[in-house]
Order: structure tokens, then C-alpha cells, then sequence
């Protein structure tokens, strides 16, 4: 089925069971695919361009000296300006690809094939495109949204357990964003994920992208969690998933928010979010080495010392409230270092109770 977007919307966007190559590009293509999807690819009776790249990419390779390859790749067979890039992977490979396809020729049109829970959800859609920096994630990039999603189920069912819990992280999020408390308590109890919670997700990003699609404003709102999150997550070495860092960031927002005075959560949520983090609790750095990282935030507010030297004095923040949308503020760095102070003993604390 095609998703309803808003009119003018540069991404199509398709959800189905199994791919169907009549939605790949019509002229000439070519692939970035993950390797470990090749087999399933071709199984499903999926054409593989001939020069296609089918690679291998971890966090940690996430740097734009992977991508330089690929290019030079491109620039030997020699990809012409009016052919598509198709990515087929998760959200590393498709933020890399996207990336790679904005600086190829300055710019040439992709396609994106999620593979990943998290990428299907989140990650394909929006024209984010990106690569880390030693000083942080996803630092460098492009907005460069390609011209069909693609998300089949199919491709799901080789998809480690660790990878599904990871990507309904990002669902939660969505639910949280939108003050949808149950729906958020649906997908926070046991059970499968269900595929509609995807199309819901993505309609309402695609709603928010339209209409804000540089971040300007509106959009900052699909941060909820990341920023303690992305710290989180650099701090772990990368240990700690993508959405997993997310999850922690979002019960971090929550103790954020009732400290901020604002409304209180329905009984349970925060014992739902939790119990779901709790085995993540080794992971979860010291506060003193989030701290510089958060520091580095985009959006970090600085003072000037007497001395000379910065600090950082207010840290930019998204809110969730239940029955509403969630709010941005800017919170002092005492206020956040209470946070994780409560998100640590919290997890400890249902550890013990498990
Ligand atoms: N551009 C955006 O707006 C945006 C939004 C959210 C997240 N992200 C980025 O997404 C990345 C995380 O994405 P991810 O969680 O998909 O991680 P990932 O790309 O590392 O994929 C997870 C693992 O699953 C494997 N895999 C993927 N699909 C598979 C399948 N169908 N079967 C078996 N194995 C499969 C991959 O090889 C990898 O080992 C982060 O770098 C994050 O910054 C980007």
C-alpha cells in the first residue's frame, strides 16, 4: 500500500510484505546494499545492478571514510548524474548512502529500501542523511530526501530480537511526541510489534517533515530522548543501540519533565519504561562523562568566563507531556545532571525488584 503524505511531499513512501521490483527506479540504478541481505534480496527474485556495493557497515564505521569508496566507485563505473542510488539496509547504511548520493556529482536521486525496524520507522524518512564525528554522532550530513521509501515486512524476519526491541524504541518515542499515552502503553507491554504501528509513525513524521523540513522548529520535537540519548549512546563506546539510547533519553525526558512542574504520567508508564531499560543499567555512563558530550550539543548555550574559558549554561530539551504534544525548553545542566541521577537509581532499583 502507498501511505497517504501530505501533497508535495518529496518522499513517496510504500509499506508491503515483500518487495516488488516495480518500484525501483525506471532508468538507470544502482545499489548499496547490506550483505546480509543479499540472499533474501535476490530470493525474493529482486535484480541486482551490476555494480551493485553490498557491504558491511557498523556504528563505528559510520564516518565519512566509508563513504569515499563508494564514490570513487561511482565515479569509475561511471554513474551518469540521472541515475538513482538505491540503499538497502538499516539506518546506518541508509543515512551513509543518503549521504553519499547528496555529495555524488552534488547530488544525484536515491531510494531507500529500510530493512531495520528503526530505519523503517524512523530513520528513512525525513532526508536526514549523515555520518559521526570523533566529537559525536551524526555531525556531519545533508538534507537530501530520497524520492521513494520502500519498507517491506518481509525483511523483517531475519532481523535479530535485540534490533526489534531497538527500532519500537523509536515507535514509543512517536506516541510520547504526540502525548498518545496509550498507545505508548500498548507498544511498552509484551507482545509482537504490529506493522500499523509503523504507518502510524510515519504519517505523523511525514506531517511534521513537510512542514518544517530543515528543522527550524516543529521538527526539533523528533529529538524527544535523543539528546541525553546521543550522549549516551557515544559514552557507552557505542555499546549501547541507537534505539536503546533513545529509550533511556525518553524516561530521562519524563523525570525531566515532572521536575519541570509539568503534568504527571498515568500510573505505570514509568514503571513500564523502566522495567524495558532495566537491563541496560551496566551500559548507562557516569554523569561526568555525559556531561561533555551533551555540551556538544548543537544547540548548547555558552557563557563567557572571566577567564576566558566557556561553559555551557543552558541545554536544549524536549518534553513530553501526557494528552499533549511535547514542548521544547532550555534546562541548565544541574537539571539534566538530576535527571540521570533518577534515571540511574530507577533502573537499579527495578533491577533489584526483577
Ligand atoms: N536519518 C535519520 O533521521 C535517523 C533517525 C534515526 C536513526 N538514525 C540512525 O540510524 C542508525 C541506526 O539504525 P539501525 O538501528 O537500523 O542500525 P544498523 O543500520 O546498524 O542495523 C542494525 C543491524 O542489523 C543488521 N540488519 C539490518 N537489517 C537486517 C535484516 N533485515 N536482517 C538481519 N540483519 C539486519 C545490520 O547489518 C546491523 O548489523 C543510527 O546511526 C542512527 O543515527 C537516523
Amino acid at each position: 500500500m502507498r501511505l497517504a503524505t501530505p501533497s508535495g511531499f518529496a518522499t513517496e513512501v510504500f509499506l508491503l510484505e515483500k518487495p516488488d521490483q516495480t518500484l525501483l527506479p525506471e532508468g538507470a540504478w544502482t545499489l548499496v546494499g547490506d550483505e546480509r541481505l543479499r540472499e533474501a534480496w535476490t530470493r525474493a527474485g529482486m535484480p541486482e545492478p551490476e555494480h551493485a556495493l553490498w557491504v558491511s557497515v557498523p556504528e563505528e564505521e559510520k564516518r565519512l571514510r566509508t563513504v569515499i569508496p563508494w564514490l570513487e566507485h561511482w565515479a569509475r563505473v561511471p554513474l551518469h548524474r540521472d541515475a538513482t542510488v538505491v540503499a538497502l539496509g538499516g539506518g546506518v547504511l541508509t543515512d551513509l548512502t543518503g549521504l553519499a548520493a547528496s555529495l555524488f556529482l552534488r547530488g544525484v536521486a536515491w531510494q531507500v529500501w529500510p530493512t531495520s525496524l528503526l530505519a523503517m520507522a524512523d530513520a528513512a524518512l525525513g532526508g536526514k542523511t549523515g555520518a559521526d564525528l570523533a566529537a559525536g554522532k551524526n555531525l556531519v550530513g545533508a538534507f537530501h530526501p530520497p524520492r521513494r521509501l520502500v519498507a517491506c515486512t518481509d525483511f523483517l524476519t531475519s532481523l535479530p530480537e535485540r534490533h526489534l526491541e531497538n527500532g519500537r524504541w523509536e515507535l514509543i518515542k512517536t506516541a510520547l511526541i504526540m502525548g498518545e499515552m496509550g498507545w505508548a502503553m500498548e507498544m511498552l507491554q509484551e507482545g509482537p510489534v504490529k506493522f500499523a504501528w509503523v504507518e502510524r509513525a510515519l504519517a505523523f513524521k511525514a506531517g511534521v517533515v513537510h512542514r518544517d523540513p530543515r528543522e527550524s522548529g516543529e521538527r526539533r520535537l523528533l529529538n524527544l530522548g535523543h539528546t541525553l540519548g546521543h550522549a549516551l549512546e557515544a559514552a557507552s563506546g557505542y555499546q549501547l543501540l541507537h534505539g536503546e539510547s533513545v529509550g533511556l533519553g525518553l524516561l530521562g525526558s519524563c523525570f525531566l519533565a515532572e521536575e519541570q512542574g509539568l503534568k504527571s504520567y498515568p500510573a505505570g508508564l514509568l514503571d513500564l519504561l523502566a522495567r524495558r531499560l532495566t537491563h541496560l543499567a551496566p551500559l548507562v555512563a557516569p554523569w561526568a562523562d555525559c556531561l561533555p558530550l551533551l555540551a556538544r550539543d548543537k544547540k548548547a548555550v555558552r557563557a563567557a568566563h572571566a577567564d576566558g574559558e566557556t561553559a555551557v549554561t543552558q541545554i536544549q530539551c524536549v518534553l513530553p507531556r501526557p494528552g499533549e504534544p511535547a514542548v521544547q525548553r532550555a534546562l541548565p545542566p544541574q537539571a539534566w545532571e538530576s535527571a540521570h541521577a533518577r534515571l540511574l537509581s530507577t533502573l537499579h532499583q527495578e533491577g533489584v525488584r526483577a
